[in-house]
């Protein structure tokens, strides 16, 4: 990965400076930075979540016993590869589980401290789009091809505030301007397939926030366009998140875009949690097998002429998982143990949670590595 951690003068929290801004007269600035993030109350806590979906070949296990909380102006990443139930969880918690066979079966969401899972459709409906919003993975299936901009921006301002008429074209013409649509008057009236993947993105966002959520749920909403498109939309939602202290749920497979945005990340692996920590711990101390093959997977600018580290096997069907440690048949330092029973999360150190049989020895070894070398370097 290109740059370095580096402490931001705003609120002290390491973040990447990727771009190697900061000088010895002036205090390094990560690069995504744009003042103080006030964290407050914790807004959504999810406990011991489990989703499954009923098929006639059995039962998928697509969210089995997932916990986080994220708080106020927070950012919370979760990465794992596709099929990890990553969607599913996100789809859980905004009460959109798909239908036929897609089911809540256990657990809580507490959303500002009311289990959601106890709330009537009607109730959910009501914070649906309103204080809890989704940005959906593709932009082409939550826009109407057949409805103008400005009607779908609109439509949840007139469905959870009421707004019509002029005073809810302003605000569409207001958010449209937030999410840097240039020429907001005009586009109004343009349908979806006028607009570039990087504007549509950018309207999806516009409806997201429309009614100033206290949760955002962004699901790979960067994955389809280009490099540059997604580092502007990045900005543009943590500018946003800066504004008006939302907190934010970021799912990627993209651990590079964690490093840029997030301030914690939880590693999905077949419906479960696999690691849970800060960013920086994650990302320089990674304590799961699983993590660490991820991380061995980014691209390296500097290591030209090598091919590229893949983690070998495929996730387990979900719906027939192997009985002990579901990265298991996949894992390099794997012993029997590990095909036997399956390890919970668990606390290794504060803020540092992993689910593996061996965590706490790598740990200690780590430790005991790096303790050695200080102890050489004193002398
Ligand atoms: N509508 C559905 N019907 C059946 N299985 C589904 C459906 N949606 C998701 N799944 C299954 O649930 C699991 C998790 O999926 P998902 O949450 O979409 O993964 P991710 O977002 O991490 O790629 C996968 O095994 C997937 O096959
Ligand atoms: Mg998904």
């Amino acid at each position: 990965m290109v740059g370095t951690w580096l402490p931001c003068p705003c609120d002290g929290s390491d973040r990447l400076d990727e771009e190697g801004m900061g000088t010895s007269e002036t205090p390094p600035r990560a690069a995504n930075c744009k003042g103080r993030t006030v964290m407050g109350e914790t807004v959504l806590e999810v406990r011991n979540l489990r989703t499954y979906v009923y098929l006639r070949r059995g039962v998928v296990r697509a969210v089995d016993g997932v916990s986080f909380a994220v708080q106020q102006g927070e950012t919370l990443g979760i990465v794992g590869e596709s099929g990890s139930g990553k969607s599913m969880t996100l789809l859980s918690i905004m009460g959109m589980v798909p239908k036929p066979g897609g089911r809540i079966v256990g657990g809580e969401i507490l959303f500002e401290g009311e289990n959601l899972l106890e709330k009537s459709p009607e109730e959910i409906r009501r914070l649906r789009g309103n204080r809890i919003a989704m940005i959906l993975q593709d932009t082409l299936a939550s826009l109407n091809p057949a409805l103008r901009i400005g009607q779908q921006v609109a439509e949840p301002l007139q469905v959870h505030l009421g707004m019509r008429g002029a005073r809810a074209r302003e605000r569409v013409v207001e958010l449209l301007r937030q999410v840097q649509i240039s020429d907001p008057e005009r586009r109004l009236d343009a349908y979806p397939h006028q607009m570039s993947g990087g504007m549509r993105q950018r309207v999806v966002g516009a409806m997201g926030i429309a009614c100033s959520p206290s949760v955002l749920l962004a699901d790979e909403p960067t994955t389809s366009l280009d490099v540059t498109v997604q580092a502007q939309y990045l900005r543009l939602l943590k500018d946003i998140q800066q504004e008006t202290n939302l907190a934010l749920i970021f799912v990627t497979h993209d651990l590079g875009i964690v490093a840029k945005i997030c301030d914690r990340v939880g590693v999905m692996y077949a419906g479960r949690l696999v690691e849970s920590a800060s960013t920086r711990d994650l990302l320089s101390r990674p304590m799961h097998p699983y993590t660490m093959a991820l991380l061995r997977c980014l691209p390296k600018l500097q290591a030209r002429g090598h091919k590229l580290a893949t983690i070998e096997g495929q996730p387990p069907d979900l719906a027939h998982l192997p009985a002990g440690c579901a990265f298991g048949p996949r894992c390099p330092t794997r012993r029997a143990r590990c095909q036997e029973d399956r390890p919970e999360l668990k606390e290794l150190f504060p803020g540092h949670s992993v689910a593996c049989w061996y965590a706490e020895n790598r740990f200690r070894a780590d430790a005991a590595v790096h303790d050695g070398n200080a102890e050489g370097s004193a002398q």
